[in-house]
Order: C-alpha cells, then structure tokens, then sequence
C-alpha cells in the first residue's frame, strides 16, 4: 500500500508570533512495501512529517493518502498504523508478553472480532508468539522491560507496534538511544523484520549512514523542504545539491569555490579537471576518495597525514581551503610533500550559484 502526500505543509506559531514552517509543501510517495529513511539535520522537520503521518498533529494544509484511502482527518488509531520512538516507552510494571498484547486487548475492534473471551486469550497468544518469534525475544516474554538491553527493548517496542498488523510502521530515531555497536545490530534486525512482515516504513533518522545502509529509498530533508527523493546510493553519486552532497559522506565532501576557465576546472591556478561549462565562478565538490596522485594535475602542500585503516587521510590547501583526501596507503606521501593530483570524474560535482548540481559537464 502507497503512501502519497501531497503539499503536505505544518506552520507551528509560538507566543511571541513567531512562526514556524516545520514542513513546507511536501509531495511525495513512498511505495508500498518499502523501507524509506526520512533523512536531515536535527530541526528539519522528520518528527512532524511522521506525526503528521500518523494523525498526531493536523496539517495546516494538504493531504495523506494510505493507498485511495483519504486519511487526512483520520485519527490515528484508525489510520492502521504502528509507532516506535526513540525512547523505548515500554509500560515498566508489565512483562514483554503484556506490553506486546496491550495494544491488541485494548482494541475496539480486535475485541469485536473475538467475543468470545477465551478465544480472544488464545488470538492474543498466538499473535504474542509470532511477532515475538519475528523480532526474536520469544524467550523475553517473562521479563520486565528493565531486565533488557536497549536493543532488545527497542525489539519490544517494534513487537508491540506491529502486533496489530498495521498497513504503515513509523519509526522515529529508534536507534539514538542504543550504544555504537547495538545500533548496528538492531537497525540490520529492523531491516530483517520489515523485509519479513513487508509492512510499509518509514523510518526517520539523522544519521546518514543509518539511512544509508539499510533503506530502499532516502527522502533528504532541510528545513521543512525535500531536497531530493532518490535511492541510498543514487544521493551519494549524484547528489541534487550542494546540501546533499555535504550531508551525506564522511568523510564529507569537500566544497569549494572554483573558477572554469577554457573548460577546466582550476584549482591553485593548475588545471583540475576538464568541464564543458561557460567560463565563471561554480561551487566544485570533491569526494575525499577521488584523489589521485599524478605527476600533473594541480598542485598542493601536504600539512597532514594520518593513517585510518587502509587508507591515509592527507589534508592540504585546495583554493584558500583545507581540503581532505583519502589515499590507499600503498602511495608514497609525507606531510611537507609537494605533491600534484588528478580528480577522479565519479566524486566530482559541480554546483551552479543556487548551489543545484550540473548533470552535464
Ligand atoms: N509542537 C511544536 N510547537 C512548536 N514548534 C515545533 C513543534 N514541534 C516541532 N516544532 C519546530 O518545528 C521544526 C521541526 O521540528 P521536528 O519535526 O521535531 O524536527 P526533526 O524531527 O527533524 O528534528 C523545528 O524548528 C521545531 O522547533
Ligand atoms: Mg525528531
């Protein structure tokens, strides 16, 4: 089932008549069955995208659409949807087994369908069972949420909110409050639970590397304003802007002010790369891995070195700025060296004034 929004905008205003675009305009659909990351800098809009979605806040204008159903003015427990936040917001007095069944106990309808109160018990019982099979914590069941780790309460609180098979599972930063290591682990398992269930997700972030790894689609957002709709991999090669580009990398890309002069790119005065491009000032950006040591290219003084894994990391002036490079560390290089690089074409993007990338050049 399709989720489509469409001019989806929220204005908060405060006491002092302040006013807040928290989302602007926002059209987008997110295809069934996919896992999508809604991704950007804290303050960008993502947690009131999703409790619009979910019915929490009313839009100032626009609509939702869950498949040809209108849902706009639904409330949320009749939109069909499933909720996961960052802190866990586990019930601490119940077991596993009773936070995952309150929700289904406490449903009008689920008790409608099963009158008879004994077979409610077992309808209930089953659904625990399987959907803690799902998120594997069948033997959690007994415990207390603060008998568990962060990663196996956050498995509680996706059990509990998919228990009631929802059409829609929104998940709001699930993962910042689990240490380096668990979150890992826990957003491959919350890959492997969407992918099993095949519930549509969305799934907010603003860590990109999060997004990266494990969603079928990035929404990327800024200021309450989508920047680019694409697949994970599709905004780290061909980034639709200058804040794309920043955002996602690391280590980032560097950005800088760069003339084209006769259909190349200078660089220190040296020509960098060739670009097909009228002559004039264009903001050029250059992924650290797309450096090659070359006996032409541009020219550039080493002031630091450093190794990290495989590779150096080797900083030097680019343009009035310190750029980043990393070079595999089989390359002969040494803080103080003069040393000349090409750019590999794949990690350079060249932006025009608006900061838009140029497809062709
Ligand atoms: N209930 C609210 N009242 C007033 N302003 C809000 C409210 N919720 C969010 N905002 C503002 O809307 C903007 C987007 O917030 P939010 O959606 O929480 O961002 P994110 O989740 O991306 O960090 C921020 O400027 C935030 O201060
Ligand atoms: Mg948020």
């Amino acid at each position: 089932m399709d989720i489509r929004i469409e001019g989806l905008t929220k204005t908060f205003s405060s006491k002092e008549n302040t006013e807040t675009i928290a989302v602007n305009n926002l059209t987008v659909t997110i295809p069934g069955g996919h896992l999508v990351g809604l991704l950007g800098p804290s303050g960008c809009g993502k947690s009131t995208t999703l409790f619009l979605l979910a019915g929490l806040h009313e839009p100032t204008s626009g609509r939702i659409y869950f498949g040809d159903e209108d849902v706009t003015d639904l409330p949320p427990e009749k939109r069909g949807i499933g909720l996961v936040f960052q802190n866990y917001a586990l019930y601490p007095h119940m077991t596993v087994y009773d936070n995952i069944a309150f929700p289904l106990r406490n449903s009008k309808s689920f008790r409608e369908a099963h009158k008879d109160s004994r077979e409610r018990k077992e309808a209930i019982d089953m659904i625990v069972q399987r959907t803690a099979k799902i998120v594997a914590i069948e033997e959690l069941l007994k415990r207390k949420p603060s008998q568990l780790s962060g990663g196996q309460q956050q498995r509680v609180a996706i059990a509990r909110a998919i228990a009631k098979q929802p059409k829609v599972l929104l998940l709001d930063e699930p993962l910042s409050n689990l240490d380096a290591r668990l979150r890992i682990q826990t957003r491959e398992e919350i890959r492997r639970i969407q992918q099993a269930t095949g519930i549509t997700t969305v799934f907010v972030t603003h860590d990109q590397e999060e997004a990266m790894s494990i969603t079928d689609e990035i929404i990327v957002m800024k200021d309450g304003i989508v920047q680019q709709v694409a697949h994970p991999q599709e905004t780290y090669i061909h980034p639709a802007n200058t804040f794309v580009a920043q955002f996602l990398g690391n280590p980032p890309i560097n950005m800088i002010d760069a003339s084209i002069r006769d259909g190349w790119v200078m660089i220190n005065s040296d020509r960098a790369i060739e670009a097909d491009l009228p002559d004039g000032q264009y903001k050029v950006g250059v992924r650290p891995e797309s450096f090659i040591l070359s006996d032409e290219g541009f020219s550039a003084l080493v002031s630091y070195k450093a190794t990290i894994g495989r590779d150096f990391q080797v900083r030097f002036d680019m343009n009035g700025h310190y750029s980043e490079a990393l070079i595999e560390s089989d390359q002969q290089i040494e803080e103080g060296d003069s040393v000349r690089f090409r750019l590999r074409k794949s990690g350079v993007h060249i932006f025009d004034n608006d900061g838009r990338r140029i497809e062709k050049w």
